[in-house]
């Protein structure tokens, strides 16, 4: 069970209980009622008008059911999908979300207590999840999407407490800390995805990896992480600089040289990307296969739908290339992931930490800034 002294503090201070209207008033108080008074702080995401309608409330601790555990929460990051998701621009298959729900896909924490038949964790494991909870290993099913996708159809880690699907959680080994795992699940974890279970990455590869936003960042450091060597491109020649601190090897201006998939075959003594992390789509597709090696994988991520035709492909018959689009992760390659973080003693770049109770202004930053890393926010 969830201890009472734990559930007291992470409730001390809460501000402004319960906004919402009579109604809900009246039914979450039956419900603190009924769980003996203890309460935990969740977000909402209300009207679905970004974060200046995100509204904290307080709700009644559940007692985990069969198959679940309780997070208390220690870290989580925000990506594009949660920015779309606060606005009412993220879609969810089959039925619409209602304001209650919490939102948030990336976490991490302690389990707090843990329902009948969980096997998995147990209390005081420090543990992330995936967002896509029902996908545990093997090959992809549009399912997934539709069931358990945690802060879309479910309920997020935006909360002092998350209860999640216990077969969804990862534990993190010695060297992992929560805020660094707080950052793999949706962009993170694609980047492994695609450079581990699709393209294969080994030593001496040349990784393609555009733009500098959070798959790409990840794209840099797990390819570095296999011995390649990694090209990335962005319409800053700043940023282009900052991710070299990062590890990559060579920075092409995609603004100043539109030309930029024969740029990445000159920079590589004409030998071309074996690997593209395909993280834009419809505006980038041709000049990614222009600057492809012979045998290349480009993976498919940008959900920046792809050209209504497709484009000129240089060279893409005799040059065998693999096109393959990927959505996020299973459990398993999440947990390779983490894995190999521990082993590596890496940290992902953060661009900026919040308070819980900055939570908004958290989403507001990100909205604002261009920065290279994750926003973070401290739960704890
Ligand atoms: N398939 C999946 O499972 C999956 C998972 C996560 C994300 N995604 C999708 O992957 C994409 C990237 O996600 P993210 O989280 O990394 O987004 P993000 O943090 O918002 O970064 C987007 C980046 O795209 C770059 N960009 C824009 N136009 C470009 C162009 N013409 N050429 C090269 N780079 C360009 C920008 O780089 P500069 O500012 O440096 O120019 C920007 O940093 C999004 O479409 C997202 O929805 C898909």
């Amino acid at each position: 069970m969830v201890s009472r002294r734990n559930v007291l503090t992470a409730a001390a201070g809460a501000t402004g209980a319960l906004i919402g209207g009579k109604a809900a008033l009246a039914e979450a108080a039956e419900q603190v009622a009924q769980s003996g008074g203890e309460t935990y702080r969740v977000y909402e995401i209300g009207e679905q008008k970004g974060p200046e309608t995100l509204r904290m409330v307080e709700r009644p601790v559940p007692a985990p059911g069969p198959g679940q555990a309780l997070i208390k929460v220690v870290s989580t990051s925000i990506n594009a999908r949660d920015h779309g998701l606060i606005s009412n621009r993220f879609p969810i298959p089959r039925g619409r979300r209602p304001d209650t729900r919490i939102p948030i896909s990336e976490g991490a924490g302690v389990v707090a207590a843990v329902g009948d038949g969980v096997t998995q964790v147990q209390v005081g494991d420090r543990v992330t999840a995936t967002h896509f909870s029902s996908w545990i290993k093997g090959p992809w099913d549009p399912e997934q999407s539709y069931i358990g996708d945690i802060g879309n159809n479910i309920d997020g880690w935006l909360a002092e407490m998350a209860l999640l699907p216990a077969h969804a959680l990862v534990k993190l080994p010695e060297g992992v800390s929560e805020e660094t795992a707080a950052t793999f699940v949706s962009s993170g974890v694609t980047a492994w995805h695609a450079l581990y279970e699709v393209a294969r990455v080994k030593p001496g590869d040349i990784v393609l990896s555009l733009g500098t936003g959070g798959v790409s960042s990840f794209g840099v450091q797990l390819a570095k992480m296999s011995g390649a060597k990694v090209v990335v491109t962005s319409s800053s020649d700043a940023k282009l600089e900052a991710m070299k601190k990062h590890g990559a090897d060579i920075g092409i201006n995609y603004r100043t040289t539109p030309d930029w998939g024969q740029a990445v075959i000159d920079a590589t003594d004409g030998h071309g990307a074996d690997i593209v992390l395909e993280n834009v789509g419809r505006r980038t597709l041709d000049q990614s296969l222009t600057g492809t090696a012979v045998n290349a994988y480009v993976v498919l991520i940008g959900t920046d739908r792809l050209p209504e035709q497709l484009p000129k492909m240089p060279g893409f018959y005799m040059k065998n290339i693999t096109m393959k689009a990927i959505s996020n992760a299973s459990v398993e390659m999440l947990n390779d992931m983490v894995q190999a973080y521990g082993v590596s003693g890496l940290t992902p770049p953060i661009a900026k930490r919040f308070s819980f109770e900055d939570a908004a202004k958290a989403f507001e930053y990100q909205r604002e800034h261009d920065d290279i890393g994750k926003v973070i926010i401290q739960h704890t």
